[in-house]
């Protein structure tokens, strides 16, 4: 039998050859602080490319200086950002991966800028700075940064752009009303938590016509967070919006106690794609080839992030096809390691 799992997908005119994706992970390694890419990342990127994970999605990448995670974080604020970037989708691409790059904003979980900035001013605990609450002119231009980040993303030939709206970052911190306690018509009602979001999609489309997903943190286990109905809601509005899948994590959007077990984020995946009827990508403690086919087969998801497994292992996809009996095609240079 074919495993679900090495078949191939598209989203537009885009096909990836399996279903599996490396899920994007900040390195923390732009050693000179300036955002661009260093060795490291080529290597890091394309062994995983090599190993034959259908989609390479790249870290979380800042659109704006100030809305890095921390200073060694990859940057795309800037045209010099380019050339790095490129040489790491190219390498992805010399594997027959596709590439992807997750566009990002810490908003209040900046940890080393001097002035940091939120929705509205309340800090993610004591151990952060309070942001300062987003006037509207911030908000137009990082708009505009995450539509700069896309035109950047396009020269340096990604092929799938993802807009980091989960973990608690700037978007999520602008969805949730755990963090969104604005006046004005970016905060209240789900509508208006959801407009910022939606101006960024609508931006980023400006500048891009490939495939565009979203990763969202679809549980805040938080009773006062978003609810299974809103996030749906939102679901919905992507999906008019010709958002192509939902990447759907949990947490961080404030401290909270999680117990995680393998496949524990599973269940949001497959109410998304039930409920918006629309694709959506599965991750969490996925470790094996076997829990990867149930979750397709069932048609809980549509795509496999894989992260930490793929820090362990990047050859991950040939132990899961192993697994699940299937010949997958070997770098040439391996051939006779993967016989
Ligand atoms: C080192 C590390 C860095 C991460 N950085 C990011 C990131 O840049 N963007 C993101 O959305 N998630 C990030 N995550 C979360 C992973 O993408 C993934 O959602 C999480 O680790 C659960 O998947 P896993 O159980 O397969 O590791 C990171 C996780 C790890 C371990």
């Amino acid at each position: 039998m074919n495993a679900k799992l090495f078949s191939p997908i598209s989203f537009r005119e885009l096909e990836i050859k399996n279903r599996i994706v490396m899920s994007p992970m900040c390195m923390y390694s732009s050693e000179s602080e300036d955002g661009t890419v260093h060795p490291f990342h080529i290597t890091h990127y394309e062994s995983r490319a090599a190993g034959q994970a259908g989609l390479i999605m790249v870290e979380a990448t800042a659109v704006q200086k100030h809305g890095r995670i921390s200073s060694k974080d990859l940057g795309i604020w800037d045209e010099s950002h380019v050339e790095g970037l490129k040489k790491i989708s190219d390498r992805i691409h010399a594997h027959g991966s596709k590439s992807s790059i997750q566009l990002a904003h810490a908003g209040r979980k900046a940890e080393d800028e001097e002035v940091i900035y939120s929705a509205s001013p309340i800090a993610f605990s004591d151990a952060y700075k309070t942001p300062e609450e987003m006037t509207k002119q911030d908000i137009t231009e990082t708009i505009e940064a995450f539509k700069s980040g896309a035109e950047r993303a396009k020269k340096a030939g990604f092929d799938i752009i993802e807009i980091h709206a989960a973990h608690g970052y700037l978007i999520n911190q602008f969805l949730s009303p755990l963090t969104n306690e604005r006046k004005d018509d970016y905060g209240g009602s789900k509508e208006n938590r959801y407009k910022f979001l939606y101006e960024i999609i609508e931006a980023v489309k400006k500048a891009w016509d490939g495939p565009v997903f979203v990763r969202i943190s679809a549980d805040e286990y938080n009773p006062h967070g978003n609810s299974d109905k809103e996030f749906v809601y939102f679901a919905h509005e992507m999906k008019k919006q010709g958002i192509d899948l939902i990447d759907c994590s949990t947490g961080g959007v404030v401290p909270a106690k999680i117990s995680s077990y393998p496949g524990y984020q599973i269940p949001k995946a497959e109410m998304i794609k039930s409920q918006a009827s629309i694709p959506t990508g599965a991750v969490g403690m996925i470790q094996s080839g076997i829990q990867a086919e149930e979750i397709l087969q069932n048609e809980r998801a549509d795509l496999i992030f894989i992260a930490r497994a793929l820090l362990r292992n990047p050859y991950w996809a040939k132990y899961a096809a192993d697994e699940l009996k299937q010949d997958i095609e070997a770098p040439k240079q391996y051939v006779r390691g993967w016989m």
